[in-house]
């Protein structure tokens, strides 16, 4: 199985032989993909709908899956138990729900040796409730993907050092000094597409909304320019 460029950076980022839950799994790719090139040890692949988990049976028969990977009905981490599998991943779900998810079954998310998250908005959501809530960002990367920028993180139970503006939330820090196209295009997308809705929020009555972007905006071209993006 050949992934799309977001899931291929979910996949590089697990790096032993491990036991994985796919939290989330909808279509099953990662878990065959995980079985095919033998990455993982087991698959735990879990979805709070049946119409998901039902394709992904499907597919896993296609790809002659048959042995190592479990289905799982269920909201989140509940289809687990503590120290189930080595490894969590969470993506393709907004950053808000990622959170919630986690924030609902914080034993076992402290319990992985890692977890890899996906946000598919709001990663800033997300970047700020892992800072307080007892996780650190072991390494993050931007990759872009039909048309659209992704945000994966590594991460695992610890404290993470103070983020020093709000634009750090958006862009992590993982990818400053990196320079990569993606996380470049991203900084220039981020401030194009900023300046066009600070337009329409000029001429509403939102004023602390308005501060607030234009003060990100502000950050954002800070960062471009430190970081010559
Ligand atoms: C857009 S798909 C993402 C699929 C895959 N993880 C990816 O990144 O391509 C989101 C999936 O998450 C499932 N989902 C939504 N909320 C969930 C929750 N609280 N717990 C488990 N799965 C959930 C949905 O049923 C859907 O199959």
């Amino acid at each position: 199985m050949n992934l799309s460029i977001r899931l291929k950076a979910i996949v590089d980022l697990i790096d032993e032989k491990a036991s994985v839950a796919d939290i989330g799994t909808d279509h099953g790719y990662i878990p065959i993909y995980l079985m095919e090139n033998k990455l993982a040890s087991k698959v735990i692949a879990s979805d709070i709908n049946k119409g998901p988990i039902d394709i992904a049976i499907k597919n896993l028969k296609e790809h002659n899956i048959t042995l190592g990977v479990e289905t799982r009905l269920g909201p989140g981490l509940k289809t687990l138990s503590k120290g189930e599998v080595d490894v969590a991943i969470i993506a393709g779900m907004g950053g808000n729900l990622i959170a919630s998810i986690l924030e609902d079954s914080i034993d076992i998310a402290k319990e992985f040796n890692y977890i890899i998250l996906q946000p598919a908005q709001h990663q800033e959501v997300l970047r700020k409730y892992l800072y307080e809530s007892g996780f650190k960002i072991i390494t993050e990367k931007v990759v872009f993907d039909s048309d659209k920028y992704y945000h994966t993180m590594k991460v695992t139970k610890g404290n993470d050092t103070q983020y020093e503006n709000e634009v750090h939330y958006y862009t992590g820090r993982g990818e400053l000094n990196t320079r990569s196209n993606d996380f470049k295009g991203y900084i220039n997308e981020k401030i194009k597409s900023m300046e066009k809705i600070i337009k329409y929020t000029a001429k509403s009555e939102d004023k602390s909304r308005y501060e607030y972007l234009s003060n990100l905006i502000k950050e954002f071209k800070e960062v471009k320019r430190e970081y010559d993006l």
